[in-house]
């Protein structure tokens, strides 16, 4: 009996030269498994064409539901941004594909897995961490690692055995799409300093197109995750679908990031997430308002680690797990509605409420109503700068070049 792989299946030309080449070099059986993650695809099309180039079955699933409710809502929470920009749009998938992937394994009776990353980029890593955590027995087949061809060469393989070619000259990039955003590589953008061309952008107006006039959004949060629009109740898929349209219609979520990847390549990555952008602004904004200085500075460096974390593929991790309960814990107070105005580009919070705001206007206030005791700040300072001033009368007055000179006294620069 001929033994099944399940394939993660893009629809694409290595995905599909993958089948035909799966059953030609080990006389596989592949089952195609596409799954839905918010990327607009005719996933109709995508099933019909894994079987007409050779699956014996090809599975749909939608991914959407479990990848806002389990991933990206706790990114956003995390205020999960790798090194600083990117919203992990491909990186938050992965170990949710390597899930689905390791469940249709065990339903169908497959003992191999196959995906169709390269051996330079992250996904591979992120696919096959995850799968080795949650099903070490399978077997894992990577075919665009392994075969060695390059494009042309794929392509003369693919019409070999009749696997459509795209007829039209096809876009120069690579692309990869999710609810959260959407990434793109190759053609012109390898040169880093080249300005990404318009067509590389499909989700974001040019902010120079964008609307002459601001739009204002109010996003609602309970426990630092959005819940409403406008004051309109969504269900998450709707509301990061209606975010990335209102703020890609202003021109907001463009970036152009030069990362590292966990392979050690530095690579120039072109993201558009006008959602993540803006959701996440926006989260932080209602946090500046209902956590105190010490948790919003501890939470920083949670959220540096997070992002890595993801990124890195170690998603399975216990690390993660520990993280994600800190993050939970972090939320329980971060609910209110933050307002956001997008003009040409830019989005800017305008306002904010919450009912747990620690925001104190009888402490703030310069007017009447002022409850802060300024007398009080006089002994406050005194104590505060005790340590500096000590420290200061001793050393720093010593120095000869004065206060300004960074290296200490003359005998210490002497060697
Ligand atoms: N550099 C991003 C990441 O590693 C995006 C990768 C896009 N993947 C792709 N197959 N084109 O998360």
């Amino acid at each position: 009996m001929t033994d099944k792989v399940v394939l993660a299946y893009s629809g694409g030309l290595d995905t599909s030269v993958a089948i035909r080449w799966l059953h030609e070099k080990y006389n596989l059986d592949v089952i195609a498994v596409t799954i839905d993650v918010g990327n607009e695809k005719d996933f109709s099309a995508v099933k019909q064409k894994a079987l007409k180039v050779g699956a014996i079955k090809a599975l749909v699933i939608d991914g959407q539901e479990l990848l806002v409710k389990y991933f990206i809502f706790p990114a956003l929470q995390a205020n999960a941004l790798y090194e600083g920009q990117y919203p992990l749009a491909t990186a938050l998938t992965r170990p949710l594909m390597a899930k689905l992937l390791v469940d249709t394994a065990a339903a169908e009776g497959a003992k191999i897995i196959a995906h169709g990353c390269t051996g330079k980029g992250n996904d591979q890593v992120r696919f096959e961490v995850g799968i080795n955590s949650l099903a070490p027995e399978i077997k894992i087949l990577a075919p665009a690692r392994e075969w060695g061809m390059n494009r042309e060469e794929t392509i003369k393989y693919a019409q070999k055995y009749n696997i459509p070619v795209p007829v039209t000259k096809k876009s120069p990039y690579s692309i990869d799409e999710s609810l959260w955003g959407r990434a793109i590589e190759c053609g012109a953008l390898e040169d880093p300093w080249v300005e990404p061309p318009a067509d590389v952008y499909t989700w974001t107006k040019s902010p120079a197109e964008a609307p002459d006039e601001p739009q204002y959004v109010e996003i609602g949060f309970e426990k630092g995750v959005p819940v409403t629009v406008d004051g309109r109740k969504m269900g998450g898929i709707d509301l990061i679908k209606k975010m990335n349209d209102i703020a890609g219609r202003h021109g907001i979520g463009r970036i152009d990031h030069i990362e590292n990847r966990v392979v050690g390549i530095k690579s120039r990555e072109i993201y558009e997430a006008p959602a993540a952008v803006v959701l996440i602004q926006a989260h932080q904004a209602l946090e500046a308002m209902t956590m105190s200085k010490d948790q919003l500075r501890f939470k920083q460096k949670v959220a540096v680690e997070c992002a890595d974390l993801i990124y890195n593929g170690l998603w399975f991790s216990q690390l993660n797990r520990d993280l994600s309960a800190y993050i939970l814990s972090s939320q329980r107070y971060v609910t209110g509605t933050v307002r956001v105005k997008l003009f040409k580009g830019t989005s800017t919070v305008v306002g904010r409420k919450s009912p747990w705001s620690l925001y104190n206007l009888s402490l703030a206030t310069y007017d009447k109503g002022d409850k802060f005791n300024q007398k009080a700040a006089e002994g406050f300072i005194h104590i505060w700068g005790l340590s500096v001033k000590t420290q200061a009368q001793v050393q720093l007055l010593a120095d000869k070049e004065g206060p300004l000179s960074i290296m200490g006294p003359e005998e210490a620069k002497e060697k």
